[in-house]
């Protein structure tokens, strides 16, 4: 059935820049309250379809498998779905009999709907009843810094997503901004001068690796 876009709840749905919509949830380490989750932290919200499903199997192993890459930048890991508590752990339980994995982070079991609809994880034209797979990258301030969507069908990158969260708290810690493609190691790009007095600096300063004055490359100091 084809859906009118709904003006209203995209106006709802949360933007780069916002603060990350407050709400409290079951999951599958007990109840949340999520701008008391995780202080200090970096949070990656993600949302699966449903619980023992192929492609979302694989996913929810890929984020159990590099979880210690997440705790390294700081970061902890909370899933959702629109199943019931039940269901995940069944879901959880099940993989790990029949892999080994374990999702040792918190998955929301949001049956009414709640969180998915205020976080625009719930896209009726793709469907009604199973969120789509969002990523919702949150800083320390619980201010949101990136955001994914996939459809049903297609499962994420955990490389990327991986390369992305360290690319914002680089681009944080260094105030620079990242190249296309850019993995840690690798060059980063000098902000342009904003007056003559830096453009003059910038165009003195022969540790720079300059394509011309409003693009210029440099290697980061830790
Ligand atoms: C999957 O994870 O395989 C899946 C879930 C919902 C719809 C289509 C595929």
């Amino acid at each position: 059935m084809e859906h009118m876009n709904a003006p209203e709840s995209i106006n709802l749905m949360p933007r780069i820049g916002d603060t990350a919509p407050d709400f409290e949830a079951l999951t599958t380490k007990g109840k949340i309250k999520f701008s008391e989750f995780a202080p200090d932290k970096w949070v990656v919200l993600f949302s699966h379809p449903a619980d023992f499903t192929p492609v979302c199997t694989t996913e929810m192993s890929g984020f159990a498998q590099r979880k210690a890459e997440f705790d390294a930048l700081n970061t902890e890991l909370i899933g959702l779905s629109i199943d019931s508590i039940h269901a995940h752990l069944g879901w959880v339980q099940n993989v790990r009999e029949n892999t080994g994995v374990y999702f040792d982070f918190p998955i929301i079991a949001d049956l009414d709907m709640k969180v998915s609809k205020r976080y625009g994880m719930l896209q009726p034209n793709e469907s009604e009843t199973a969120a789509v797979r969002a990523v919702f990258f949150i800083d320390p301030a619980k201010k949101i810094r990136l955001i994914m969507y996939y459809p049903l069908n297609v499962g994420r990158n955990m490389d990327e997503i991986l390369r992305a969260l360290e690319a914002l708290q680089v681009s944080d810690k260094h105030r620079v901004a990242l190249p296309l493609d850019w993995k840690r190691g690798e060059k980063v790009i000098v902000p342009p001068p904003k007056t003559l007095d830096e453009l003059n600096t910038r165009l003195a300063d022969e540790t720079l690796e300059k394509v011309d004055w409003y693009l210029a490359k440099k290697e980061l100091q830790n």
